[in-house]
Formats: C-alpha cells, sequence, structure tokens
C-alpha cells in the first residue's frame, strides 16, 4: 500500500491508541500455559501478536475473539499443557514472538522450529539461545538466525548476567525458568532499563483473577505526543496510555528539549501505571541523547529524530547501536529517508546527528517494512511544506492498525 500524507497547520484533541504490543504478548503466553480461561481486554490485533496466536493455536491452545467488544478468551492448557506442533512455528515480522517462544518451548518434551520473515531472519537470535543453553537448552540457530530447531528438554535454572539490555532476552530466561524445578534468577545491566512487563504479569498473574485490561501502547501514542509538540496549538490528549517508566524515556527526552507534555495516573493495573498524555505545541531545543538514556526509549528513537529536526541545532544521539539489529537498521532507514525531505542528519552504526531548524519538503519515502520507520515518516510529512508518498505504508499494521485513520481524524 502507499499512502499521500498532506501537510497539516494544527491538530487537536482527544484520542486513543491501540493495546500495548509488549503487554499483549505477554498475556497471550502466560495465558495459554495458565490453567482456565483468560479474558484479555484490549488486546492489540496488530500483526505481530496475530503471529504469537497463530503460533500458541499450533501448540494447542484455543482462542476464542470478541471482536466488537475487544475482548480475546484463552482456554489455557496449564504449563505442561502444549502440544508438539505439526508444522513450523511462523513468527512473521515479530522478534518479541521468536524469542519469547524460543524460552517457552526449550523446556518442552517435545520439538519444534520457528521461522520468520526475511527482516526476522536477519535478526540475531544467538543472543536467547546462549543464555538458553547455560539451563540445557538445545537450540541450532541458522548461522545465528532464523530458523530456530529447538529440541525440547529438560532444563535447569540459572544465575544469569546480562550482557545486553534486552526485555525480550531476560524474558525468555524467565518463561524457560518456569519449566526448571530449581532457581532461575537474571541480573540485568542496570536494572529499570529494559521493560519489565513480564515479571509485572508473573508477579500479578494471581491477583488478575483472570482478566486483564491492556493499556493503550506508549510506544503508538510516542507518534501522536511528537505531532502534538509540533502542531497542537491547543493541546492534543492521548488517553488510557500505559506509563510503564521503562517505557517512558521519550517523554524525559522531550521535556528536556523543551516540550510541554504533562501526564497524570489514572490507575494501576497489574503493577502497569496507565494515564493520559497531553501536549501542546512547543519550541523544541536540541539536546545529545546516550548511554542509559537510549535502552528507556528503544523503539521511539526513529519518532524522535523527527521531534530533532524541528528543534534549532544539532541533536546527538549515541550508544544506539542496538537499533541497528531492529525490524530494520532503524538509524540507517530513518536516515535514508529523511534525506530525502531535505533534512540534514547522518547516522554511522551507533548513532545519528540531526541539525535541526531546516524547512522540510514533501517526497516520495519508503518504509523498507519497517512500522515504526513508516510512522515516523507519516509523522514527518504531515509537517512537510508539501505532500509526501509513503511507499510500503501498511506495514503500521504490524503495531498500530488504523494509524492512518487516527492520523487523517486528527
Ligand atoms: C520488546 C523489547 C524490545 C523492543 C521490542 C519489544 C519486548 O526489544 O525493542 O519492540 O516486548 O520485550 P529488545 O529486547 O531486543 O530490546
Amino acid at each position: 500500500m502507499t499512502t499521500t500524507i498532506k501537510p497539516k497547520t494544527a491538530v487537536g484533541g482527544v484520542i486513543t491508541v491501540p493495546g500495548d504490543k509488549s503487554i499483549s504478548h505477554r498475556a497471550v503466553i502466560l495465558g495459554s500455559i495458565s490453567e482456565g480461561i483468560t479474558q484479555i481486554h484490549g488486546f492489540l490485533r496488530g500483526e505481530d501478536n496475530l503471529a504469537t496466536i497463530s503460533c500458541l493455536r499450533q501448540l494447542g491452545v484455543d482462542f476464542e475473539e470478541d471482536v466488537d467488544n475487544n475482548i480475546l478468551r484463552v482456554q489455557g492448557v496449564g504449563l505442561r499443557g502444549l502440544k508438539p506442533p505439526k508444522d513450523v512455528l511462523f513468527c512473521g515480522n515479530s522478534g518479541t514472538t521468536m524469542r519469547l517462544l524460543c524460552g517457552l518451548l526449550a523446556g518442552q518434551n517435545f520439538d519444534s522450529v520457528l521461522d520468520g520473515d526475511p527482516s526476522l531472519r536477519k535478526r540475531p537470535m544467538e543472543r536467547v539461545a546462549t543464555p538458553l543453553r547455560l539451563m540445557g537448552a538445545e537450540i541450532a540457530t541458522t548461522g545465528g538466525n532464523a530458523p530456530l530447531k529447538i529440541s525440547g528438554r529438560p532444563l535447569v535454572g540459572i544465575d544469569y548476567q546480562m550482557t545486553i539490555h534486552s526485555a525480550q532476552i531476560k524474558s525468555a530466561i524467565l518463561l524457560a525458568g518456569l519449566y526448571t524445578k530449581n532457581k532461575t534468577k537474571v541480573t540485568e545491566l542496570k536494572q529499570g532499563l529494559t521493560r519489565n512487563h513480564t515479571e509485572l504479569m508473573l508477579a500479578n498473574w494471581q491477583r488478575l483473577n483472570g482478566k486483564i485490561h491492556i493499556c493503550g501502547d506508549f510506544s503508538s501514542a510516542a507518534f501522536f505526543v511528537v505531532l502534538g509538540l509540533l502542531l497542537a496549538d491547543a493541546g492534543l490528549t492521548i488517553q488510557n496510555v500505559g506509563l510503564n517508566p521503562t517505557r517512558t524515556g521519550l517523554l524525559t527526552a522531550l521535556k528536556r528539549m523543551g516540550g510541554y507534555i504533562k501526564t497524570n495516573i489514572t490507575k494501576t493495573e497489574g503493577g502497569e501505571i496507565v494515564g493520559n498524555i497531553f501536549v501542546k505545541k512547543s519550541k523544541l531545543y536540541p539536546i545529545a541523547l546516550s548511554g542509559n538514556q537510549i535502552p528507556l526509549m528503544i523503539d521511539e528513537i526513529p519518532i524522535f529524530t523527527i521531534a530533532a529536526l524541528f528543534a534549532d541545532g544539532t541533536t546527538i544521539i549515541s550508544d544506539a547501536e542496538e537499533l541497528t539489529v531492529k525490524e530494520t537498521n532503524r538509524l540507517q532507514t530513518i536516515t535514508t529517508e529523511l534525506v530525502k525531505i531535505g533534512a540534514k542528519i547522518t547516522a554511522d552504526n551507533q548513532g545519528m546527528v540531526i541539525e535541526g531548524g531546516h524547512p522540510i519538503s514533501g517526497a516520495t519515502l519508503d518504509s523498507h517494512g519497517d512500522h515504526r520507520i513508516a510512522m515516523s515518516l507519516a509523522i514527518a510529512a504531515t509537517n512537510a511544506q508539501s505532500p509526501s508518498i509513503i511507499q510500503n505504508a501498511n506495514c503500521a499494521d504490524i503495531s498500530f492498525p488504523d494509524f492512518y485513520k487516527t492520523l487523517a481524524e486528527l
């Protein structure tokens, strides 16, 4: 799909965004291996999450969808109830599906194969296979990548010191740890820098009593936070968004740039903080972003670069090498595309330099099949001086179905 984005002069109002992608993955995985029915409200029906459901169905789990009321019911099979899959488990574009299922499947008493689309087949998988092997897992990667062949076998708990900031690795080990007799311990490089949704959901599972309400995805709200800072004269409110502090590093960065952003917490559910975000058009100043600030906004760097384009002066991003192994090499893809609209931006394999404050013009742009690149480009194009065309725009459906509709309605 190709979409045309016309420049806007102002936006405003109150919006909501679809359910959190990371929490949705975890809710269906834990629901599948618990006893009885789990009722999930607000599950994200994005392509990545549908891939997780499809794999779990192949593992013998039944799902019932009430699309009108946005309720998904998972018929849990219990910790030992998963069945051997008859075919390859296809994870599509979803790194979270592949890495979390790798942890879940390592300790089963059957074998399985995980595969993905061409983008996922390029992403590093030894980072999950290595710690799982320390637990006794037998996992063969294909030159470090998918397809992954998992020979299910008994596992032992480990005391693991993480070497990369990654919630997916942490979660894979914790899921495998559910299948060991002894304790599994994961120590992060620094606590509180990677999303802790798995830990919170495990710790709160019993209290949730079979009912989970999934909040709006902060990473989806992020596109409209930046749009609001650029165009919302009277303000823009995004309601019911997850405000887990391991996710909201973008707000800290944008406030440092001078952004007018107010959050108010409305509830805490299952350990997850939820609230509303109010943003108003603001004059933005450049900042330097590095070190521990990066993991806290790991998925928001592409949209952050759009804010930086409109800040008067030079913004520098460093220590961001993890961005090179996402759905695309995001440092490169966002830079390649933004140059086409006249941005003064350069990238290497650990960061970017963005010289903001120059006017940008419309152009024909390409998402490279990366959902967060597509949506970041759409926000940039909304602020250009002439219309833009975005090719391969439909990949936004991976995490934010109706993104273009929400943008058009503002
Ligand atoms: C995710 C963790 C992050 C993030 C991804 C979702 C998760 O990946 O970039 O979009 O749900 O655990 P890493 O663990 O590779 O940093």
